[in-house]
C-alpha cells in the first residue's frame, strides 16, 4: 500500500509468521520496507540489508528462512531474528536491519510516524 496513509497492510493479509512487502511514502521514490508476523507480533523493517545494501527478499513477500524462524537476505544469506532485526548468522553478523515502528490498530497495521519523514530518515 502506497497511498500515504500511516496504514502498512491489513493485519489478516499476513500469514502466522509470514512477511509481505509494502512501500511506504508518497513520493517519486517510495521507502521498499517488509512487515513480518509472528503469533499477534508484527515487525517492520527498511528493505535494504546491511551488508551490501541489497533488497532481502528472495520472492516477492518472501523473507523469511526455509523454516519462517528468521528473516533471510537473499543474496548473501545473513539471518537476523524478526523480533529485533538483528543479524545473527551472516556476513554482517552483530549488524542489524533498520527497524520501523508499527503497531496494529483495529487489524491494520499502522506507522507510528508520518510516512514521508520515515523516507526522509531513511533516505
Ligand atoms: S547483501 Fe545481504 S547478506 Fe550480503
Amino acid at each position: 500500500m502506497s497511498d500515504g496513509s500511516h496504514v502498512l497492510c491489513r493485519f489478516e493479509d499476513l500469514a502466522d509468521p509470514g512477511s509481505l512487502a509494502v512501500s511506504i511514502g508518497t513520493e517519486n521514490w517510495p521507502l521498499r520496507a517488509f512487515v513480518v508476523r509472528r503469533g499477534e507480533q508484527v515487525f517492520a523493517y527498511v528493505n535494504r540489508c546491511p551488508h551490501a545494501g541489497h533488497p532481502l527478499d528472495w520472492l516477492p513477500n518472501r523473507f523469511l528462512n526455509g523454516d519462517e524462524t528468521l528473516i533471510q537476505c537473499a543474496s548473501h544469506g545473513a539471518l537476523f531474528t524478526l523480533e529485533s532485526g538483528h543479524c545473527v548468522v551472516g556476513p554482517c553478523a552483530g549488524k542489524s536491519l533498520m527497524a520501523i515502528a508499527v503497531h496494529v490498530v483495529t487489524g491494520n497495521v499502522v506507522l507510528t510516524e508520518d510516512p514521508d519523514a520515515l523516507v526522509q530518515r531513511f533516505a
